[in-house]
C-alpha cells in the first residue's frame, strides 16, 4: 500500500521534530510546515492525506487553514493541537471541519493512536461510500424486475454465479435480458470495481476478430498501424461479455478454446503468450444444439463456455411478471417523458396479457415507450395509443411485401430484408432468423445498400 501523506504546521521547531519524526517512525510521509500560509502554498501544489496543525500561530491559525484546506479539498482530514485551557478553540476547529483534537502537553503514543484512528475511520468511511454506491449502481442498472418462479430462480443463479469465476453460458430468445443478466453478474462479483468489456460477435467483421479479441502487433496486417491489446487484455481482472457467440467465426473457434484453457493470449503478429485473468460470460439467442449438429459450433467449445448455464425463458412464459415491468418501465420513463402519473386501461392490460411477445421484454419496453408518446397528456393509455405490430403483419403481410408486376429479385431482396426488420423491430440477429440468412449476411447487405442509397427509412 501506498504510505498516507500527512502535513504538520506548527510555529514551534521543536513540537515540528518530534512530530515529524514519530509520524515517519509511524510509516508515514511527512511534510512539514511553518506557518499556516506555507501550508497552504504546499496545498495548492498537491493534496495531502491529512493535516496535523497547532491552533495558535502568528498569521494564519489552525481553524481559517483548515477552513481554507477545505476549500481547496473538501475532504481532507485534519487534527488539531491544542493548548491546556483553549478547548473552545478546538471545538470550533471541529465545527469547522477537523477530525479531532489533542492537548498540550501530549505524548507520542497519544499522537499515534489518534492518526490511526482517522486513517481507520478515513477507510471505513471509504468503504460505505464504494457500498453505497454499488447498491445504488444495482437499483438503478441492473435491476432486474419479476417475481415468476423463473425469474427467482434466474436470480439465484446470478448470485451463485457472482460467487464464482466459472464461465457463464446465457441463452434466452431475444430481448429476454441476457445482457441485463450478464452485467448483474458482473456487478455482483469481486471483479465489480474491474472493466467489464463486452463485445458483439455478429458486429465484428471476420477479418478483425482474433486482432478485436487478443490484439496486434504494429505491422501485423496492413492497417494495423500501431500495436493494439485485444480485449482480453484489456478487461484484465474483469469481465468478458462475448454477446452472440454463436458468430464466431469457426476458424477462429479452436483459437479461442485454447485460450479459455490455458488462459493466455497470443496477439496478431507475435509469438509471446501474455496470461490474462478474465471471467468469460457468453450468451446466445440462437439454438445452439442446432448449430452443433450441423457442425457450425465446436462442441468443444460449447463445453467450455457451458461451465454454468442460465437460461432464460421468453415471456410468454412468464406472463406473471408483464404487470411488474409494465410498472417499471412506466416510472423509469417518467423523466423522460415528463408526466407524474400514467397507467393502463383494463382491456389494453388484457391484450397485453393475451399477446404473446415475440421479442420479449426489449419489445414490451419500446411498446410502452412508443404508447407514452402516442398518449401525450393523457393519464390513461388505452388501445388506441398501442399498436400490436406484429399482429397487424401476420394478417395479410403477404400482399403488402410481394408486388404483383415482376420487379428484379435484388430488389425483392432488398424490400423482404426491410420488412423483416420492420417486423422484429429493427433487431437484426432476430430478421436474420426470418429471413433465413446469417446476421453477417444481413449486415453486408445493409452495408451494400447503405453505401447505394439504398436505405429505407
Ligand atoms: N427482467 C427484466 N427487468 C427489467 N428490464 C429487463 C428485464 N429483462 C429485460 N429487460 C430490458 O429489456 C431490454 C432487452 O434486454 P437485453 O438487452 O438484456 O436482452 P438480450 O437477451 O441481451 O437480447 P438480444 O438477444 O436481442 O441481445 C433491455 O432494455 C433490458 O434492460
Ligand atoms: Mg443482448
Amino acid at each position: 500500500m501506498e504510505k498516507q501523506e500527512i502535513l504538520v504546521v506548527d510555529d514551534d521547531q521543536h513540537l515540528r521534530m518530534v512530530l515529524h519524526q514519530t509520524l515517519e517512525a509511524s510509516g508515514y510521509l511527512v511534510q512539514i510546515a511553518e506557518s499556516g500560509e506555507e501550508a497552504l502554498s504546499v496545498l495548492k501544489e498537491r493534496p495531502v492525506d491529512l493535516i496535523v496543525t497547532d491552533l495558535m500561530m502568528p498569521g494564519i491559525k489552525g481553524t481559517e487553514l483548515i477552513k481554507k484546506a477545505r476549500e481547496i479539498y473538501p475532504e481532507l482530514g485534519a487534527i488539531v493541537i491544542t493548548a491546556y485551557g483553549t478547548i473552545e478553540r478546538a471545538v470550533e476547529a471541529m465545527q469547522n471541519g477537523a477530525f479531532d483534537f489533542i492537548t498540550k502537553p501530549f505524548s507520542i503514543s497519544q499522537i499515534e493512536s489518534r492518526v490511526q484512528r482517522y486513517f481507520e475511520y478515513q477507510k471505513l468511511r471509504k468503504e460505505n461510500q464504494t457500498l453505497k454506491q454499488k447498491i445504488q449502481k444495482y437499483q438503478i442498472d441492473t435491476k432486474i424486475i419479476g417475481e415468476s418462479h423463473a425469474i427467482k430462480e434466474v436470480l439465484n443463479y446470478i448470485d451463485i454465479a457472482a460467487n464464482s469465476d466459472a464461465t457463464v453460458f446465457i441463452r434466452g430468445e431475444s430481448g429476454t435480458g441476457k445482457e441485463l443478466v450478464a452485467q448483474a453478474i458482473h456487478d455482483r462479483s469481486n471483479r465489480a470495481d474491474k472493466p467489464f468489456r463486452k463485445i458483439n460477435c455478429a458486429a465484428i467483421p471476420e477479418t478483425l476478430f482474433e486482432s478485436t479479441l487478443f490484439g496486434h502487433e504494429k505491422g501485423s496486417f496492413s492497417g494495423a498501424y500501431r500495436q493494439q491489446k485485444g480485449i482480453f487484455e484489456e478487461s484484465n481482472e474483469g469481465t468478458i461479455l462475448l454477446d452472440e457467440i454463436s458468430e464466431i467465426p469457426y476458424a477462429l473457434q479452436a483459437k479461442l478454446l485454447r485460450v479459455l484453457q490455458e488462459m493466455k493470449v497470443t496477439r496478431v503478429g507475435s509469438t509471446v503468450e501474455i496470461p490474462v485473468d478474465v471471467r468469460v460470460i457468453a450468451t446466445t439467442n440462437r439454438d445452439i444444439d442446432e448449430l452443433i449438429n450441423s457442425s457450425k459450433f465446436r462442441e468443444d467449445l460449447f463445453f467450455r463456455l457451458n461451465v454454468f448455464p442460465i437460461t432464460i425463458p421468453p415471456l410468454r412464459e412468464r406472463k406473471e411478471d408483464i404487470p411488474l415491468l409494465i410498472d417499471h418501465f412506466l416510472e423509469s420513463f417518467k423523466a423522460k417523458y415528463h408526466y407524474q402519473k400514467k397507467k393502463l386501461d383494463s382491456g389494453l392490460m388484457q391484450k397485453i396479457l393475451n399477446y404473446d411477445w415475440p421479442g420479449n421484454v426489449r419489445q414490451l419496453k419500446h411498446m410502452i415507450e412508443r404508447a407514452l408518446l402516442f398518449s401525450g397528456k393523457e393519464e390513461v393509455i388505452t388501445e388506441k395509443h398501442f399498436r400490436f405490430e406484429e399482429e397487424g403483419n401476420r394478417n395479410g403481410s403477404k400482399s403488402q411485401t410481394i408486388p404483383d408486376e415482376v420487379i428484379p429479385l435484388a430488389e425483392m431482396e432488398r424490400r423482404m430484408i426491410f420488412a423483416a426488420l420492420r417486423k422484429t423491430d429493427n433487431h437484426r440477429t432476430k430478421a436474420a432468423e426470418l429471413l433465413g440468412i446469417t446476421v453477417r449476411t444481413l449486415r453486408n447487405k445493409l452495408n451494400e445498400y447503405e453505401q447505394k442509397g439504398l436505405m429505407e427509412g
